[in-house]
């Protein structure tokens, strides 16, 4: 099964490179690879059956008002969102999905902005911020750095909704050891990206949001996939 953003065929031998611990060079790789890739992020889309059916299970989510999309990449859940939001706001880092994804949605109300989610001051709170296949790429030493980012550009009452892989999916990455949980992508030119890859379990991720005083369901879905809502403590 070809994983969210990986490029199947592409099987190169990895350029020499240690897995260590530095989460700024990480985070850098990361970014690196989602611009090489930007061309061919959609594939998985297309060809995965299971996919196609998680972006339906966004209608069972509570989405309205004006949302946050974190980390839109190419756009693929953007009109989703458009169609039952008042707004949508994506944000992503590397401008090469974004070029995508603002071809893909022009529509009145969807507007994009190129920033990095751990730096970007938003001007104003979100009903919903609404962020697929970014949590698992969020390192664990951010992780409730992440959640308090989240906090901050909600409404009372709004809700953070997400989709991401769960723990089945890593049969079908190149899982590598190392202190941060990491995976190797290979992109059709041949290049190989470490990506950071936390393939979060529902039961586990509900009992550490709350923890932290959110309201929290997260769900298996369709499959090898997780969703889930929660909103932030009073
Ligand atoms: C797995 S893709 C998800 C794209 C889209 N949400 C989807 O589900 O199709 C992860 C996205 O995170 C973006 N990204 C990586 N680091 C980021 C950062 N620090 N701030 C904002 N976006 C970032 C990448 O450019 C990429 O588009």
């Amino acid at each position: 099964m070809v994983p969210i953003g990986a490029t199947p065929g592409a099987d190169r031998v990895l350029r020499s490179r240690d897995v260590g611990s530095d989460d700024d060079a990480l985070l850098a790789e990361r970014l690196a690879y989602y611009r090489a890739a930007a061309t061919e992020y959609d594939r998985p889309y297309a060809e995965r059956a299971d996919l196609r059916a998680l972006l339906g299970v966004l209608d069972e989510f509570p989405v309205s008002g004006d949302v946050l999309e974190a980390a839109c990449g190419t756009g693929q859940w953007t009109a989703r969102l458009a169609a039952r939001a008042r707004s949508v706001t994506g944000v992503d880092a590397a401008a090469e999905p974004l070029a995508v994804a603002r071809a893909r949605c022009a529509a009145d109300g969807v507007r994009f902005v190129q920033a990095d989610l751990f730096e970007w001051s938003p001007p104003r709170r979100y009903d919903v911020v609404f962020f697929a296949f970014w949590l698992s790429h969020v390192p664990p030493a951010l992780l409730a750095r992440w959640w308090e980012r989240v906090a901050s550009m909600l409404v009372p009452g709004g809700a953070a909704i997400f989709v991401d892989d769960g723990p089945p999916e890593a049969a079908f990455e190149d899982v590598l050891d190392g202190d941060v949980p990491l995976v190797r992508r290979r992109l059709a030119d041949g290049g190989e990206h470490r990506v950071v890859k936390v393939f979060h379990d529902a039961d586990a991720l509900t009992d550490v949001l709350t923890g932290w005083g959110w309201s929290a369901r997260v769900r298996p879905v369709c499959g090898n996939f997780v969703a889930g809502v929660a909103r932030p403590p009073a």
